[in-house]
């Protein structure tokens, strides 16, 4: 399976590198792109370690590439995860924003390609009306599924919902969606 792993610019993007290992162990092959704020978190380092493939950052980065990076990732995906995913990328995406690479891949992906996100950020982020509408909102499109967050003591010290749902847990998610899409010919709704 080719798996495009997101990683937005959230506390828990270390928990990704997890997921990355989670998915080489059992032999898919990963291709990381990370927003300017997920590198912000972790570096493109450890991530092209734990893929062995490069780590897509930058949708304007010259020299090495003759192809359109971001319409070959596109393709090159059978499924893409997103984790963690911020209130702001999902913002993003629900209204059709595509101003970073990640955002303008997951805007790119052929109709059939599933998108697993898993959201991780603040209680009350998580809680705020308009976040829940995005979600609702992309849920509604049968392409984007979530793997929801689990209810912990946050990083900013509060307890509640909010925490990345367990790297375990994401990799069975995206796994199961990536077969029925292939079974199917299309996404479930
Ligand atoms: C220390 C720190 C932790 C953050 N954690 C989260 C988080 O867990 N979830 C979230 O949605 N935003 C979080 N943010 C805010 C995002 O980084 C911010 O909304 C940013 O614009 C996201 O960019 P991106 O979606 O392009 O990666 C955090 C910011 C800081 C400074």
């Amino acid at each position: 399976m080719n798996v495009m792993v997101g990683v937005t610019g959230g506390i828990a993007a270390y928990k990704a590198c997890e997921l990355v290992r989670l998915l080489r162990r059992d032999e898919h092959a990963v291709r990381v792109v990370m927003t300017a704020n997920a590198q912000r978190f972790v570096t493109s380092l450890t991530f092209e370690a734990l893929s062995n493939n490069p780590v897509a950052t930058d949708m304007w980065a010259e020299g090495h590439q003759y192809y359109v990076e971001h319409i070959e990732i596109a393709k090159w995906a059978d499924v893409a995860a997103i984790a963690p995913a911020t209130a702001n990328f999902i913002g993003k995406v629900a209204n059709g924003i595509a101003d970073d690479l990640l955002t303008t891949i997951v805007m790119a992906l052929p109709a059939p390609t599933p998108v697993v996100i898993a959201p991780a950020m603040n209680t009350q982020m998580w809680l705020n009306p308009i976040v829940q509408r995005n979600i609702e909102y992309l849920r509604s499109l049968g392409k984007y599924q979530f793997v929801l967050p689990r209810v912990a003591k946050l990083a900013c010290g509060d307890t509640g919902a909010g925490a990345l749902a367990a790297p375990e847990e994401i990799v069975r998610q995206v796994l199961a969606r990536a077969g029925d899409a292939s079974s199917n010919g299309a996404c479930p709704a």
